[in-house]
């Protein structure tokens, strides 16, 4: 059974990748993640403020025990331990490449085109096997347009192009207004893979404290839906390849992206809130359905059910949407 996939130009086992997060915090991580049976992993994210030397992001303050919900806040307090800074962080990288054969992806969240070439190149330096641009930027103001927000994300890109020669995923959030033309434009500058979708933590109210509070980290499985109709969107359509993000759950939930045509998956909720054996079983449950299917690799399968290979379907077009009002039982 061959599990293998290539991303990023990169050979991985197998497709299931631990995302940037908590799971792969340090190199004994980031191990136990290679261990587990992760066909690779991502680091997590060295915020651009962190290495601009300005106020963090994700301030102690602003994760005050007070403001969350208890059992979030485990997660969130070594998250915010997790703000290496730029010297620790190298360092954990290469103590990570040092202690997985798997590849070792590095991540820095990005907001602007400043501050943080020079370290990108730190980090190849390091021996990073590729890095990811998470692309940050939350669109708060009432001024900035969607075209200048998108003119940003490009400007990102293009700074880190211009900064290395790694292989470059950009991790991008669905509030695009045309993420296609988005995805299509990275690619065209650029891009290697996309990561299709960011989760960006939301706000919560509490209606008792009447405070806003931070939401339970972690996405729920209903969430892959719209990534789904994504990655077939846009598996195929442009040079660069998809990595499904966001929902993934299951071993079943891996099929699904690949047959709608990811080269990879990222998964974090699944393996933090179940265990690390998780991704054990979701490679066991791709397995079996590969053999159930008679199929003996990847490539056999992945992006049977995407728009590129399906053009007379509709599957994740309005049409489809329609079609289901009309064809809705009284
Ligand atoms: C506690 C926590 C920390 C995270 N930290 C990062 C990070 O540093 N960089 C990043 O790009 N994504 C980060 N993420 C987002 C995950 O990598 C992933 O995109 C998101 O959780 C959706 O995948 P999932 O549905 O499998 O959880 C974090 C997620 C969680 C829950």
């Amino acid at each position: 059974m061959d599990t293998t996939t290539t991303y990023l130009g990169l050979k991985l086992e197998n497709p299931i990748i631990v995302g940037a997060g908590p799971l792969t915090r340090d190199p004994a991580a980031v191990r136990r993640c290679a261990e587990a049976g992760a066909g690779a992993v991502v680091l997590p994210s060295l915020f651009e403020e962190r290495i601009a030397r300005e106020t963090a992001t994700l301030s102690e303050s602003f994760f005050s025990q007070e403001a969350m919900h208890t059992e979030v806040f485990g997660y969130l307090e070594s998250h915010v331990e997790m703000q290496y800074g730029a010297r620790d962080y190298l360092e954990m990288l290469r103590k990570s490449k040092q202690s997985v054969e798997i590849p070792v992806i590095a991540s820095l969240n990005c907001v602007t085109s400043k501050y943080w070439q020079e370290f990108a190149r730190e980090i190849e330096a390091a021996g990073a096997d590729a890095l990811e641009l998470n692309i940050g930027i939350m669109p708060d103001q009432v001024e900035v347009d969607g075209r200048q927000v998108e003119a940003q994300a490009l400007a990102i890109l293009a700074a880190a192009r211009a900064a290395v020669r790694l292989p470059l995923a950009v991790k991008i959030g669905a509030n695009f207004s045309s993420l296609p033309a988005t995805v299509a434009q990275m690619a065209a500058q650029g891009a290697d893979a996309c990561v299709l979708c960011n989760r960006f933590w939301t706000p919560a109210i509490d209606i008792e404290k009447q405070r806003i509070i931070v939401a339970k980290p972690g996405s729920a499985n209903q969430e892959l839906g719209p990534v789904l109709r994504l990655v077939s969107l846009l598996a195929d359509r442009t040079k660069a390849q998809i990595c499904a993000n966001t929902g993934i759950h299951s071993g079943a939930d891996i099929v699904r992206t690949l047959l709608a045509g990811a080269t990879a998956a990222q998964v974090v909720t699944a393996p933090l809130l179940q265990g690390l054996h998780r991704i054990g079983d979701m490679l066991d449950e791709l397995k079996g359905w590969m053999q159930r299917s008679d199929y003996s690799a990847i490539e056999d399968f992945r992006g049977k059910l995407s728009q590129t290979r399906n053009p007379e379907q509709t599957l994740f077009s309005r049409t489809q949407y329609m079609g289901a009002l009309a064809t809705r039982p009284n």
